[in-house]
């Protein structure tokens, strides 16, 4: 007699003595064993559990290394198409920075043009209705070589503030003889000389404007500059005299008769105390210029000096000069 358990094993496998079960071939593959001695509930129960752990794992491993497969061959796509975003995204940020970088160097390039274009008009302007400034080079043979080439530093660095300047003047460089020590070192120190937009000459300022139209600065006149009047010639001496010649200046253009005129540090500004007790108003004339040029644009002498004067000079604007 043969139970219901036995029934349903012996319905999938074959019987072949008693106990004995035969599993169908094809589940046996692999496995090397044809039959499982049963006896019993408990022969039974193997059976079952054996033919059950054999037919799942059968199945399931070969799921299994499918879906394994599967899961590699996606991961595989998904780093490819992650790997091509990444290329991607890196070709279009260089080609976005190189753009960039083209556009600013476009624009860069067009208002450094314009500006230049700018410059020169303005410049030139000022050689029809702003003041002449004259920086006067026939007093070179007073100086030392090393002065010389001061001079020209100066020269330059005037030059380039003018240029910079809200309302420029217009530059002449008289007594400017070619060949001398004075021109040679200009052409040689300062880059693109040839070019600046200003006059230069051989001739004296004396030869070349009515005298009455000209003002010559020098720290040693006894009058204050009050105000600066485009319609005049403004005279520097071209000068650096680290062996102060005093009142070289002063003597020269009182031997023509010509006005003269100071920076009104006098009287806006106060000693201050330093360590060496220096206190000097004779000033460079690159530092002259550019009192004489905050001046004409602003018309406030406090900020003109400001502007020009170098605290090593040993001067501070009064306290109620701003
Ligand atoms: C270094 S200074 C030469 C000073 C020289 N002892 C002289 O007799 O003119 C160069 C030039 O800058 C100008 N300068 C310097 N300080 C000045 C001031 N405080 N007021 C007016 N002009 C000044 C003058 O034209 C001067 O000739």
């Amino acid at each position: 007699m043969q139970s219901m358990t036995q029934r349903r094993v012996i319905l999938w496998g074959e019987q072949i003595d008693n106990g004995n079960v035969r599993l169908p071939g094809r589940m046996m593959e692999g496995t090397g064993k044809a039959s499982v001695k049963a006896s019993g509930s408990c022969r039974l129960t193997q059976a079952v559990t054996a033919q059950r752990t054999f037919l799942w794992g059968t199945r399931s491993g070969t799921r299994y290394v499918q879906y394994k497969r599967n899961v590699l061959r996606k991961q595989r796509h998904w780093e490819k198409i992650v790997t091509a975003k990444k290329k991607k995204r890196k070709q279009e940020k260089e080609r976005r920075k190189a753009k960039h970088a083209e556009d600013k160097g476009a624009a860069h390039q067009h208002s450094k043009r314009v500006l230049k274009a700018i410059t020169k008009e303005r410049l030139l302007a000022a050689k029809e209705a702003a003041p002449w400034l004259c920086v006067d080079l026939s007093m070179t043979s007073h100086m030392t070589k090393k002065e010389i080439s001061r001079l020209a530093a100066q020269i330059r660095r005037l030059y380039g503030s003018n240029k910079k300047a809200g309302k420029p003047f217009w530059i002449c460089l008289t007594g400017f003889v070619a060949g001398s020590p004075i021109s040679e070192e200009c052409f040689r120190m300062n880059d693109g000389f040839s070019n600046y937009l200003m006059d230069t000459t051989p001739e004296s300022y004396l030869d070349l404007f009515p005298l009455e139209t000209i003002v010559y600065l020098t720290p040693d006149s006894e009058n204050a500059l009050q105000d600066i009047d485009p319609h005049r010639v403004y005279v520097l001496g071209g000068l650096v005299d680290e062996s102060i010649q005093k009142k070289l200046t002063l003597q020269k253009a009182q031997e023509h008769s010509l006005q003269t005129a100071r920076l009104p540090i006098a009287e806006y500004m106060v000693k201050n105390a330093n360590v060496k007790n220096y206190h000097s108003e004779t000033l460079a004339i690159n530092q002259v210029f550019d009192v004489l040029s905050t001046y004409y644009e602003t018309q406030s002498w406090p900020e003109a000096l400001k502007a020009g004067v170098p605290p090593g000079k040993g001067y501070v604007l009064q306290e109620t000069a701003l």
